[in-house]
């Protein structure tokens, strides 16, 4: 799978080796209130997931690292089927602008290599940090699209928001900046 970069993040694929860290952090306090991660989760089965999803290109998932260190700072994922995207980053990091720069590298990759008109991603009510990470990266509101999706053992209400092809500016013909299976926004 092809890494992204930026010059300040870089998204590689998971390594298994990443998957205490991951358990670590997808159990803080904000992520399990916005995000779909099961709670209580444990090194095993994410190691589990890393290498099942490694091998269906319709999902592709990524670490979001510091791209002078590798740091790992947080998770990013498309659902190509879908068109959506989603993303959390680890309590130290945020703040930073990285969820900003993860989004604006998933939308350009998502263009470039699918078909895909538009991508979409869901927030919920109250999420007001990735409302604004949502709108950075270049998204804008679609209330008719909202619903209500079951997570865990609740029910969410899903505002979403959209991003056209159009306004990403890359035509369904270019596939252009992934080079060697990197792709480097400027
Ligand atoms: C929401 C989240 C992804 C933001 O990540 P981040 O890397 O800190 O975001 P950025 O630094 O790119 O911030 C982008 C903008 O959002 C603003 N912002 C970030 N967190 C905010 C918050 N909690 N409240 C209000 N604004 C916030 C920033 O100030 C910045 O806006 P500005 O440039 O106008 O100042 C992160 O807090 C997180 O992982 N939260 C828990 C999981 C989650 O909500 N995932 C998204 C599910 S849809």
């Amino acid at each position: 799978m092809s890494e992204l970069t930026d010059g300040v993040i870089v998204l590689r694929p998971w390594h298994t080796d990443d998957a205490e860290w991951y358990a670590t952090q997808s159990n803080d306090v904000e992520i399990q209130r916005n995000t779909a991660e099961p709670a209580h989760l444990t090194a095993a089965p994410v190691a589990e997931e890393i290498a099942r999803y490694a091998a269906d290109p319709r999902y592709p998932g990524w670490a979001i690292c510091e791209a002078d260190s590798g740091e790992l700072l947080g998770n990013a994922g498309v659902d190509l089927a879908h068109g959506e995207v989603s993303y959390w980053v680890a309590a130290a990091a945020r703040g930073r602008g990285i969820a900003t720069r993860a989004v604006r590298l998933m939308a350009a990759y998502a263009f470039e290599i699918s078909e895909l008109e538009e991508l979409r991603l869901w927030v919920k009510p109250g999420n007001a940090g990735s409302a604004r990470v949502a709108r950075k990266a270049g998204f804008t509101r679609a209330p008719e699209l909202d619903n209500d999706v079951a997570i865990r053992d609740e029910v969410w209400r899903a505002e979403y928001y959209r991003m056209t092809r159009d306004a990403a500016h890359i035509s369904a013909a270019s596939h252009r900046t992934i080079v060697d299976g990197r792709l480097i926004l400027p």
